[in-house]
């Protein structure tokens, strides 16, 4: 079992800079970098993450023993227990549903961000959960723990995510992707969903049909069956985002 030694700060630029410094420096498998605000916060397609006091904001150091192929499955690990932690909070008629590739989504609207980076000694895990706060004017819905009628504090969100991240870790480890992908498959919308995926050079929409054994996903297109290893999805494909 992964041990997690947790270093907090009041205040970083982003916690994936520091834990890849740190990582560099040679910090163990399992260091964690949470600090109570980000000035920089960094979100996927070089958006910026609304990083205010009250959320929580962490990144986890991986020595993991895996070709850079298999990096996306962190994710999946990451969405698993961000999924397990949030749910852990909230009243047991509101569930979590994950979006691929790692969006965690409570009542339509996203609750967390996953941004998985490359060190040259490390993969970096950057993970950001909204607990009281969500950002004004960001491009999708969004939703927080406090807002979704759950009970939380950022140091005990904190504490429920490494818990769930220890426990998935360990069966990634143990029996490999396929229990991952089993788990996200059973925490995600319905397959035959809509979905429309905006891809580095256009726009597409099909049906969801899971997600493949790397962890692509499987789009039913007009064209015929798509397999999708990067892009950004959204649940409602008329709106083009
Ligand atoms: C996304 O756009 O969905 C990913 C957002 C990831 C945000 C987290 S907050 C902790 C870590 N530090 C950062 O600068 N980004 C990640």
């Amino acid at each position: 079992m992964i041990a997690f030694d947790v270093r907090h700060y009041d205040q970083l630029g982003s916690t994936n800079d520091e834990a890849r410094r740190l990582a560099d420096a040679g910090a163990a498998h399992g260091t964690v970098v949470h600090a109570d605000q980000q000035t920089s916060g960094r979100g996927r397609l070089s958006r910026r993450w609304f990083s205010p006091p009250g959320n929580l904001y962490l990144s986890v150091v991986l020595r993991l023993s895996i070709t850079p192929a298999r990096n996306i499955e962190s994710g999946f690990i990451a969405a698993l227990a961000v999924a397990d932690a949030v749910n852990a909070m909230l009243p047991r008629h509101v569930r979590a549903t994950l979006k691929w590739p790692n969006d965690v989504l409570v009542g339509g609207g996203k609750i967390a961000g996953i941004l998985v980076e490359q060190s040259p000694e490390a993969l970096i895990l950057g993970i950001g959960i909204n607990v009281l706060h969500a950002p004004e004017h960001a491009p999708y819905q969004v939703a927080t723990i406090v807002g979704s009628g759950g009970l939380a504090t950022v140091d005990g969100t904190r504490e429920q995510l490494l818990q769930a991240l220890g426990h998935w870790l360990g069966v990634w480890e143990e029996h490999g992707f396929a229990p991952i992908r089993a788990a996200w498959l059973a925490r995600a919308h319905m397959s035959g969903t809509d979905l429309g995926v905006r891809l580095a050079d256009r726009f597409v929409t099909g049906r969801f049909a899971g997600i493949d054994s790397d962890g692509a996903l499987l789009l039913d297109t007009a064209q015929g069956r798509a397999r999708i290893i990067a892009g950004d999805v959204t649940l409602d494909p008329l709106t083009e985002t």
